[in-house]
């Protein structure tokens, strides 16, 4: 699965830059990933739940929010009830991240966990019994355009072997830094779900860079999708 991120959009025209990635299932964007900043738990500032709504009602292509605020046992269950599909929350900043998991499914939503490049994922596989996607950052959380961290492969690896050997249900995201250079090694580590932000719209054609980006998961993984 492909999943732009809007950070990389005009954000004056998101529901065009929507649309710019949308399309046929299995041709367009699966999710559109929605990079939700708060300048606490990240030092940068983006868009909170009212333009989520506007979004939503703006888009038919299921909305994955990713929510880098503090205090999120507050916060995420809105981002569920406005009818996000997924609704990522971060490790460090949760206080009870299994019960803000079965409030984020009770209001409708997929429930997400994230871990910054330095969280180790040991500590937490308990917590993700709980949830149904890992969003494992490769780059610190905050800005678009940085470098890919090739290090938190290792944890693509271990969940992929959680999963594999049924320890685990979640899907395997990736968030950061990927692009044409960076994409087939997350795919070969076991990645299910690709975010890719100023890969598709820093492109001429963002829902070419999406089919590119699509190609290149399944030639490095055929054994998985081919
Ligand atoms: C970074 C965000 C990412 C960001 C990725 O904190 O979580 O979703 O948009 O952007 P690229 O793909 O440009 O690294
Ligand atoms: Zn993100």
């Amino acid at each position: 699965m492909i999943a732009p991120s809007l950070l990389a959009a005009d954000f004056a025209r998101l529901a065009d830059e929507a649309a710019a990635v949308g399309g046929a299932p299995g041709v367009g964007a699966d999710w559109l990933h929605v990079d939700v900043m708060d300048a606490h738990f990240v030092p940068n500032l983006t868009l909170g739940l009212p333009v989520v709504e506007a979004l939503l009602k703006a888009t038919a292509i299921p909305v994955d929010c990713h929510l880098m605020i503090d205090d999120p046992d507050r916060w995420a269950v809105g981002y569920a009830e406005a009818g996000s599909y997924n609704v990522t929350v971060h490790v460090e900043a949760a206080r009870d991240p299994v019960a803000l998991a079965k409030d984020l499914r009770a209001a409708g939503a997929r429930a997400g966990l994230s871990v910054k490049p330095g969280t180790p994922l040991e500590p937490h596989v308990e917590t993700l019994r709980h949830y149904d996607t890992l969003l494992v950052m490769s780059v610190e959380p905050g800005f678009g355009g940085q470098e890919f961290i090739a290090d938190v492969l290792d944890k693509v690896r271990t969940a992929r072997r959680l999963v594999d050997t049924g320890h685990l249900t979640v899907l395997v995201e990736i968030d950061g830094g990927i692009n044409t250079d960076t994409i087939e090694a997350a795919a070969e580590a076991g990645v299910d779900c690709f975010v890719a932000g100023s890969a598709v719209y820093g492109a001429d054609d963002p829902a070419r860079a999406v089919q590119a980006l699509r190609e290149q998961v399944v030639h490095a993984s055929p054994h998985r999708w081919g």
